[in-house]
């Protein structure tokens, strides 16, 4: 019956806020029916800054793909974004006692709590605790040590934190349109799974989303999220630079942007010219091509620099074997495939779902990345059942119930 599985995934981005919502197809595939588009207000840098605003946002779009699709909801998988998330890496140990020394959930569990225990701030909230890899006895690189035998169990994990008071705030702005969470899911992590093959996950790829407030990168080996970080550098600060080089407005620049924008100079004429409107007056002017080009490549450039310098920092840039995977707005800029190869000296892809049903044309867009995860995550969700729901009320040790099943999904 129609509307009888709804999925739905939600996030309320710097820029733009998406709603994307599907019913359960044939053979447990996604059928996306309803789409909703809203520009954002009263976020910044993927945090909300005005709830008021925020919830109106929220309601349109959401508002949109229900008009679309004909359905209401009452709930959704939400992304959880932005410059207050912060992620870092730890590991516990324990010894495994009982008859046979054989490994329990029980055991993976109690590793995973010994590995987040005393690591995370009062002011911060875990979101997600990721297993990297086990050692048992010694013996490294195990993915799923249930039913193994041994006496000294170690845990490696990924932890994702963010702000106490913005996740607060983005759970009170849900509650303002009356939309339940299903559940929270960093939004490095759902786009990951939307748009990165097997291969890339296992060898080791770099994933950045670049959206409007912020550049969300993240590390994926061994099928795991190995290091995530937020730079706080996105297409506001490419429109921002245009504006002020071009002493234009911001829509303007944003104009420009969309239309002309590019970062290789190789890829335009030398006599090019575009017309703009300047802040001061009201008639057109005539503007070389090139010269968007020479303010926009520079800030692309440095936000690559940046990312570039703190993986090497943080000595993951060797583990990029299978090279960079761009998505988000930014991933439209032309010429960015060619900027990036350039400085992370590897190749490089734009990343963007895959979705072969009605509504490809809309949904196939670097914009749609994270939805698309929260969608799928939503769909496994509805197929095996998710252990998550409300883990909000239930606190820390329902979701370390959860870990296995994060596994299996991402
Ligand atoms: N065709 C295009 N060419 C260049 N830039 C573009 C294009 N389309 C969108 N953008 C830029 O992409 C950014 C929006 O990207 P996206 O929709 O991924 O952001 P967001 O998810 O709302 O923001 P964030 O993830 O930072 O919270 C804007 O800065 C916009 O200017
Ligand atoms: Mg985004």
């Amino acid at each position: 019956m129609r509307g009888e599985t709804l999925l739905v995934g939600l996030d309320i981005g710097t820029d733009k806020t998406n709603t994307l919502l599907a019913e359960l197809g044939e053979n447990n595939s996604l059928e996306i029916v309803g789409v909703g588009s809203a520009p954002s207000r009263g976020i910044k840098r993927g945090v909300i800054i005005d709830l008021e605003q925020a919830a109106e946002v929220v309601s349109e779009s959401v508002g949109q793909a229900e008009r679309m699709a004909g359905i209401q909801i009452d709930s959704a998988v939400v992304a959880v974004n932005g410059s207050h998330i912060s992620s870092f890496n730890s590991q516990g140990v324990i010894a495994i006692s009982g008859e046979h020394s054989e490994i329990t959930e029980n055991d993976i569990e109690k590793v995973i709590e010994a590995a987040q225990a005393g690591v995370i701030a009062p002011e911060r909230e875990l979101i997600h605790i990721l297993p990297r890899e086990f050692i048992l006895d010694g013996q490294k690189g195990i993915l799923d040590p249930l039913g193994m035998s041994g006496s000294r169990l170690e845990g490696k994990v990924h932890i994702v934190t963010g702000s106490a008071t913005a996740i607060q705030n983005l759970l009170k702005c849900l509650e303002i349109t009356e939309i339940e969470v299903d559940d929270l899911i960093f939004g490095n992590l759902a786009c990951g799974n939307a748009i990165l093959n097997k291969t890339e996950k296992e060898l080791g790829v770099l994933l950045i989303d670049m959206g409007a407030g912020s550049s969300d990168i993240s590390i994926f080996i061994n099928d795991n999220m190995a290091y995530s970080s937020i730079l706080p550098l996105g297409g506001i600060q490419v429109t921002n630079d245009l504006a002020i080089g071009l002493k234009a407005t911001i829509e303007e620049a944003e104009r420009l942007k969309i239309k002309y924008g590019n970062v290789m100079e190789n890829y335009i004429s030398p006599d090019e010219v575009v017309e703009i409107n300047r802040e001061s007056g009201a008639t057109k002017e005539k503007v070389a091509k090139k010269f968007i080009v020479d303010i926009i490549e520079p800030r692309v450039h440095e936000i690559f620099s940046l990312i570039k310098e703190e993986l090497e920092r943080a000595n993951y840039l060797n583990s990029i074997t299978q090279g960079v995977v761009l998505t988000g707005g930014c991933a439209l800029l032309p010429g960015i495939v060619d900027l990036a190869a350039k400085v992370f000296e590897t190749n490089v892809r734009i990343g963007r779902p895959n979705y072969q049903g009605a509504l490809s044309d809309l949904v196939n867009d670097p914009r749609f990345s994270t939805e698309m995860g929260l969608l799928e995550y939503a769909l496994k969700a509805s197929i095996v059942g998710s252990p998550r729901k409300n883990k909000r009320q239930k606190g820390i040790s329902f979701l370390i119930k959860a870990i296995s099943w994060l596994r299996d999904f991402f």
